[in-house]
């Protein structure tokens, strides 16, 4: 049995998909062992919470970011996690986070990288008149919204959309393409050749 953690800032809706995918046994051979998030207030710890699921808060604020990592590190340590899943993870990780955990570590963005990097990337695509947009699941490199990436899915852009339009149909595909992705990184069936994640039949 492999054991996810999961990383969350806020809301918490790709961590309940990935849960519910693990729930209908779309997600073989998983478990999600511990949900933590950097902020108390975060909806996705609660309802980590009601699924019976150990989830905690590590403060981020007024921590430097090394030694709120380590904290976080440790505690994934502690759960024996494989993979860790940042799912709407509103901070940057150190690089000893990264090599820590190589290419253990995924990320769901909501653009179709190398497009929209960083915070707000679906305004960024409604204000740079892209017709596309589209969310990236990716493996975890030492620089932002850069990593390997493992599954696409691309949106169009209706001329009506306002942020939250627009959010509200990625996320539906966020919520399929993330578990998806998990399911192909623990089959262990690809190979990354330089930047490109190949999928290899066994
Ligand atoms: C999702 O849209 C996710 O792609 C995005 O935050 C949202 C979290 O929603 N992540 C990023 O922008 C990371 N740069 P959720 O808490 O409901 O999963």
């Amino acid at each position: 049995m492999k054991r996810l953690g999961i990383l969350l800032s806020g809301r918490g809706s790709n961590f309940l998909a990935i849960a519910k995918a693990i729930r209908e046994q779309r997600l073989l051979g998983a478990r999600i062992a511990v949900v933590l998030s950097n902020r108390e207030d975060a909806a996705g710890l609660d309802a980590a919470r009601d699924l019976k699921i150990p989830a905690f808060c590590i403060p981020s604020a007024g921590h430097k970011r090394r030694e709120h990592d380590a904290e976080v590190m440790a505690r994934l340590h502690q759960h024996r996690v494989d993979l860790i899943c940042l799912a709407g993870y509103m901070r940057v990780i150190t690089e000893e986070f990264v090599r820590a955990f190589p290419n253990r570590i995924l990320n769901i963005h909501p653009s179709l990288l190398p497009s929209f990097p960083g915070l707000d990337a679906q305004r960024q695509a409604l204000e740079y008149g892209a017709k596309v947009a589209g969310c990236t699941v990716h493996f975890v490199d030492e620089a932002v919204d850069h990593g390997v990436i493992i599954l696409q899915k691309a949106v169009p852009i209706k001329e009506d959309d306002t942020v939250e339009t627009l959010s509200a149909r990625l996320l539906q595909q966020e919520h399929a393409i993330y578990p998806e992705a998990i399911a192909r990184v623990l089959s262990g069936d690809y190979v990354i050749e330089d930047r490109r994640y190949v999928r290899r039949d066994k």
